[in-house]
């Protein structure tokens, strides 16, 4: 089914009645098959009901997603584990204790009862218990378990805001959901429990440091480590050989630390020459820039705090969304680092840089 351009209904959530009427109607959405938005403490998801093949199906075609990229399965009480599951290995429990509700994914071996379409055809499960009291009241209500990826077009960045939901799905979606700025701004982390010590597929909201603290091992997958040779690695999240974001003007991501990394973009700036640069910056090298010599018609998008990384990871999509929209014809981004929160900041950039990165020497 095609929604009709134009047939999107958009619920604010201030109000309390208004949110239990919008919840309703939300609810009764998903239940006829239909896509919702909705927030979640991460970035905005586009929900259907998961175990209804022909809804989840829906989802890949308003995003425009391969279907062989899975989607993350959203459960408001931890009992709704076992039906989606053929087994639950013993280190799930103290994960879930630690984690849940929260930005964590985790991976399962899944149940028939999982359509394949919502797996990509792979035979384990990705499960989170979100944090978002929109999102568990929406699944709540829905008495289903809800499949969604972030609520962008394919090749977009994560939306954090409704109306950066409605930019790109307008028209593709019964419902959307408003309830204000996404709290951690980059997705989940997705960690994989069917290998011997789990394994970060995507690092995201809960940071390696976490996770080790609760679980002890803890590995990186190669592909998140080590983005050069990542293209000739095997693919075990299918989502990480897609081009996660790709912004309009070719992107270039400066690593170093500080001031050499704002030296290093400064240089590149004054080699490059672009008619109309845009720089993607913390607020310590916006201070720094506005004390030297500058080209006109240079763009300052600011990111966040250099060394609180969790400010940056809240404003990166927007932030690099704003980028595409000042049409410029460089950009130049400034690396932070790979450290807690910076590690999924990083993994972001580099996968908007698509792989064109610089090291300042200091
Ligand atoms: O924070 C989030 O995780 C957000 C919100 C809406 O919950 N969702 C999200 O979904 O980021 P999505 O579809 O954009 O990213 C899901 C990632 C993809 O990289 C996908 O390949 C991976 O999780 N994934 C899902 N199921 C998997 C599975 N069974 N095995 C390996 N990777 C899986
Ligand atoms: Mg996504």
């Amino acid at each position: 089914m095609t929604i009709p351009s134009g047939s999107t209904q958009v619920f604010r959530l201030n109000a309390d009645e208004a949110r239990d009427k919008a919840l309703r109607i939300a609810a009764a959405a998903i239940r006829r098959g239909e896509l919702v938005a909705f927030p979640t403490e991460t970035v905005y998801g586009l929900g259907a009901d998961a175990l209804n093949a022909a809804a989840v199906e829906r989802i890949f075609s308003a995003k425009g997603r391969p279907a062989d990229n899975p989607l993350i399965v959203h459960i408001a009480d931890i009992e709704q584990v076992s039906p989606l599951v053929c087994s639950i290995p013993a280190i799930f429990y103290p994960l879930a204790a630690a984690f849940w509700p929260g930005p964590l994914t985790l991976i399962m071996p899944k149940s028939a009862a999982v359509p394949d379409v919502t797996t990509g055809g792979l035979d384990t499960v990705a499960i989170r218990l979100p944090s978002h009291p929109v999102a568990q009241a929406l699944i709540r209500v829905a008495q289903t378990p809800i499949a969604a990826p972030s609520a962008n077009r394919s090749g977009r960045p994560s939306p954090t805001l409704a109306q950066h939901v409605l930019a790109d799905l307008q028209g593709r979606v019964a419902v959307v959901l408003d309830g204000g700025a996404a709290g951690v701004g980059v997705e989940s982390t997705v960690l994989d429990l069917t290998t011997s010590v789990p394994t970060i597929l995507r690092p995201g909201g809960v940071t390696w440091e976490d996770l080790a603290a609760v679980i002890g091992d803890v590995q990186l997958d190669t592909r998140v480590s080590d983005i050069n040779t990542a293209a000739d690695l095997p693919v075990r999240s299918p989502g990480m050989k897609y081009r996660h974001y790709a912004p309009l003007a070719p992107a270039v991501l400066i690593e170093g630390e500080a001031p050499f990394v704002w030296e290093k973009m400064l240089q590149s700036l004054q080699v490059d020459q672009p008619q109309h640069p845009g720089l993607l910056i913390t607020e310590e090298g916006y201070d720094w820039f506005t004390r030297q010599p500058l080209p006109e018609r240079c763009e300052f998008v600011l990111m966040g705090k250099r060394y609180r990384p969790d400010t940056i990871a809240a404003g990166l999509y927007a932030a690099l969304r704003r980028l595409d929209e000042l049409q410029v014809d460089r950009i130049y981004m400034e690396g932070i680092a790979p450290q807690g929160m910076g590690l999924a900041v990083m993994n972001r950039m580099r996968r908007a840089a698509g792989g064109l990165i610089v090291q300042a020497e200091g």
